[in-house]
């Protein structure tokens, strides 16, 4: 089974073919993340506007690179929620006009359950239910993995997305966008126990995750201290960041684990890049001998292998959608559109 996948939902225009579910025959992805650079993060227009230029030579390339024309694939699988509108609606919209004139079934993927599926393609012996940590720029959830297409979503941010936290933390301290990745190496030369930073109890669900008083309390300290003209040790306070952001993912999961009895972590999204929250995650597993599946760091950003990947769990489930499919900036990760076949 050949399944292409098309992923459009933030700064990444991503085409991937995809057999059999897990093997990856092409991965091409066109970043526009310089550009956004010098804005300080994620412009939606000009998000739109490149997907708009570059959706077909991407699409074109991912084919010629998996050797594969149209005409043999089994699906188009594109990613329709949850992301900036006017981005998804590119993808959505290309793809829609791709399986018309091609005549192939179009399959719609919620982008949570691509991040998901990126473990499949990493590890051929992963299969459901377990439970997984989803943490990327936009989302941070910990969900029950049901099926290869069901999910139960048992904690979830109440404000900024773990991604986002790491993101506006570099940022007032002066690391370009995206800041994730510069809070991960000024870590390697800090202390993780200089700063005590806040790790917010939630009322009416243990599970849940609230960033956006870490961020408020690293911006106040930056902010005080340059009034003082006093210095703060950014190696330090990156540390400290990763080490409390790691920590709480990481004891969230084990209670989660614990409570719902699964004994088999995954962890997907951009930050699961982070090299605190690998460790920890590790540490965790390995004392309570859980086992653990993270994606390779290539796999752990936005791409379209994990969206052919779970696209063609999609198809082999019989989900698809007809002409009238639209994208949606915000989608439960447990709840489908109704899709028109
Ligand atoms: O999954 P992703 O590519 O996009 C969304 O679906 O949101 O995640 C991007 C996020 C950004 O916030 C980025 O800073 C973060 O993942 N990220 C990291 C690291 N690499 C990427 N955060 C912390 N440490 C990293 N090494
Ligand atoms: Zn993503």
């Amino acid at each position: 089974m050949l399944i292409l996948g098309i992923e459009s939902s933030c700064d990444e225009t991503a085409a991937s073919v995809v057999k059999d579910h897990r093997e990856v025959l092409s991965n091409v992805i066109a970043s526009q993340v310089e550009e956004h650079k010098l804005y300080g993060g994620v412009v939606p227009e000009i998000a739109s506007r490149r997907h708009c230029e570059n959706i077909l030579w991407v699409v074109q390339k991912a084919l010629d690179d998996a050797n594969v024309t149209l005409s043999d694939l089994d699906g188009i699988a594109v990613t329709y929620a949850p992301g900036l509108i006017g981005a998804l609606l590119v993808g959505v919209n290309f793809a829609k006009g791709l399986a018309l004139a091609a005549n192939k079934p179009l399959v719609p993927v919620h982008h949570i359950a691509g991040h998901i599926a990126a473990n499949y393609i990493a590890h051929p012996d992963l299969k459901p239910p377990y439970l997984c940590l989803i943490v990327s720029g936009g989302h941070s959830h910990i969900a029950e993995v049901l099926s290869y297409t069901e999910f139960r979503v048992i904690g979830r941010t109440r404000d900024d997305a773990a991604g986002e936290c790491f993101d506006k933390c570099a940022r007032a301290m002066g690391f370009p966008y995206p800041g994730g990745v510069h809070i991960d190496k000024a870590s390697k030369l800090g202390d993780p126990k200089a700063f005590t930073l806040p790790r917010p109890k939630i009322a009416g669900n243990e599970y849940d995750f609230s960033f956006s008083g870490l961020k408020t309390a690293v911006i106040n300290m930056l902010h005080n201290a340059k009034q003082k003209g006093e210095e703060i040790n950014c190696n330090d306070l990156s540390a400290s960041i990763q080490d409390t952001i790691s920590s709480i993912v990481t004891e969230h999961c084990l209670n989660a684990a614990k409570h719902f009895g699964y004994n088999k972590i995954a962890v997907a999204g951009g930050v699961s890049a982070n090299s605190g929250v690998r460790t920890a995650m590790e540490n965790m597993c390995s004392k309570n001998g859980f086992s653990l599946y993270m994606p390779p760091l290539s796999l752990c950003g936005d791409n379209a292998a994990m969206i052919a990947c779970a696209g063609s769990y999609n198809f082999d489930k019989g989900i698809r959608s007809g002409s009238s499919l639209n994208a949606y900036a915000t989608m439960n990760l447990e709840e489908n559109v109704p899709f028109d076949a």
